[in-house]
């Protein structure tokens, strides 16, 4: 298995152009499911879930071609149900479901597997299948789906951590060519959600609301092939910006959508940085004084649980004492015995990380345990003392396109040691 070492200690400088959305990019791709004109998806990031879902795509009989960032699909026929040893590998692939029963009015999927951050239900997803008419079984490890007559209904997305992403993108998927009108209450507002409905409406759905609580869709006939380019990473961007905080100069993340990720730079501001805006770029520098935080991650327009573990690492190193609270994946703390091996000061409460910033950490093994905990234990060993081997790096390569190599751009000491 493949390790980066960090060799910490050496500040950041320079620009860094962000990757399309791995978050949007997952569902976009199912989505070209539901027609069997070509489709062609623009700014697709280089990574391993992308990777998984490609595959999943040809093993269901769509033609798909790639070439630097641009995939090309064509689902003219296809089966309905996805082979488990793919599958099992990524939690995002539960989004074909939907595409699926839209088109083909049934689904056979094993039940997902993926990132290693608590219970991880499907239960929502299946619920609004349900409510659109469809029969939910769930035996030997698969789910299997039958809809015969797909009707438009209410569904609810809510749970008690808030709305679901690929919930109602899924819900959404299926819902385009069911018969009648879908009102999702509860919605979940992410831009990802938006970015799936753009490209829907692009190949002919009727979908209005995307983007707050209450989505409706009219459901269509058919839908046709279409073009679309899926939007910046904010996640990776908010990344690279923890990454400036954390050891940088001045560190610019180009190619963004600054609106979509002011509940990363607010905090980073509020903490003492100076972070200014021009255009799709977002620069940070270091301010006169720092503080410690206090943060709740929700989902969006809030502070995101994709940051938590980034977060972790920068107030690791912050003086005062920070609080997190983990609202969306409660268990979501993989990273914090990680990091206290490096020498931070963190008590974990229940779902709440007590912060207490050390002035170093100090390089060490440590262990990836999932994506964004991976990429924490990355950042923290820019700063630290020495070197930090990361084990497990597969883990990164799942949702960052050349973490190692666009760190080392910016100034960073990384290796990537092959097994
Ligand atoms: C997506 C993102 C992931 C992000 C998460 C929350 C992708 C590929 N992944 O995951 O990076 O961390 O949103 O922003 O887009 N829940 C249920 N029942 C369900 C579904 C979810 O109880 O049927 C719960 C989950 O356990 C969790 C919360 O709802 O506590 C939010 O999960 P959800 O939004 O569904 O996460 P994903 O869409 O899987």
């Amino acid at each position: 298995m493949d390790k980066i070492l960090v060799h910490g200690g050496h500040r950041l400088s320079g620009s860094v152009k962000i990757s399309g959305s791995k978050n949007s990019a997952l569902p976009i791709l199912a989505a070209t499911l539901l027609t069997k004109e070509p489709c062609t998806i623009s700014r697709v990031p280089d990574l391993s879930d992308i990777h998984y879902m490609l595959t999943i795509l040809s093993e269901l009989g769509c033609e798909v071609e790639r070439a630097s960032g641009v995939v090309q699909i064509k689902a003219e026929k296809i089966k309905t149900e996805a082979p488990y040893e793919i599958v099992r590998k990524m939690r995002a692939s539960v989004c074909i479901l939907g595409p699926l029963l839209g088109r083909e009015h049934e689904a056979t999927v094993s039940l997902p597997g993926g990132c290693v951050i608590g219970d991880r239900p499907i239960d929502l997803h299946l619920r609004g299948f349900e409510a659109l008419g469809a029969a939910v079984r769930v035996s030997g490890g698969n789910v299997k789906i039958l809809a015969p007559n797909l009707r438009g209904a209410k569904v609810s997305m809510r749970s008690k951590f808030g709305s679901t992403v690929l919930g109602t993108g899924n819900v959404m998927m299926a819902a385009v060519l069911a018969e009648g009108t879908t009102v999702i209450d509860g919605a979940a507002e992410e831009p990802e959600v938006v970015d799936l409905a753009n490209f829907l409406i692009a190949m002919g759905a009727k979908i209005e609301g995307a983007g707050t609580r209450k989505i409706s869709i009219e459901g269509v006939k058919e839908l046709h092939g279409a073009k679309h380019e899926v939007i910046p990473d904010r996640i990776e961007a908010g990344t690279f910006l923890v990454a400036g905080a954390i050891s940088g100069d001045e560190v610019t993340v180009s190619r963004v959508n600054p609106a979509h990720l002011s509940a990363v730079t607010e905090p980073l501001a509020e903490a003492g940085f100076d972070i200014r805006l021009a255009g799709n770029q977002i620069t940070i520098r270091p301010g006169a004084k720092r503080s410690a935080l206090k943060l709740d991650t929700v989902p969006y327009p809030g502070f995101p649980t994709d940051m938590q573990a980034q977060m972790c690492a920068l107030l690791a190193i912050t003086g005062g004492i920070s609080v997190i609270t983990e609202n969306v994946f409660p268990q979501r703390f993989m990273h914090i015995a990680e990091l206290k091996r490096m020498g931070a000061n963190i008590d974990l409460q229940g779902s709440t990380a007590v912060i207490k910033g050390v002035p170093q950490l100090s390089g060490a093994p440590v262990m990836a345990s999932d994506l964004r905990a991976s990429a924490a234990l990355v950042l923290a060993g820019l700063q630290a003392d020495g070197t930090t081997e990361v084990n497990r790096v597969y883990h990164i390569d799942r949702g960052y396109e050349s973490i190692d190599e666009k760190l080392n751009e910016l100034g960073a000491h990384i290796e990537r040691v092959k097994a």
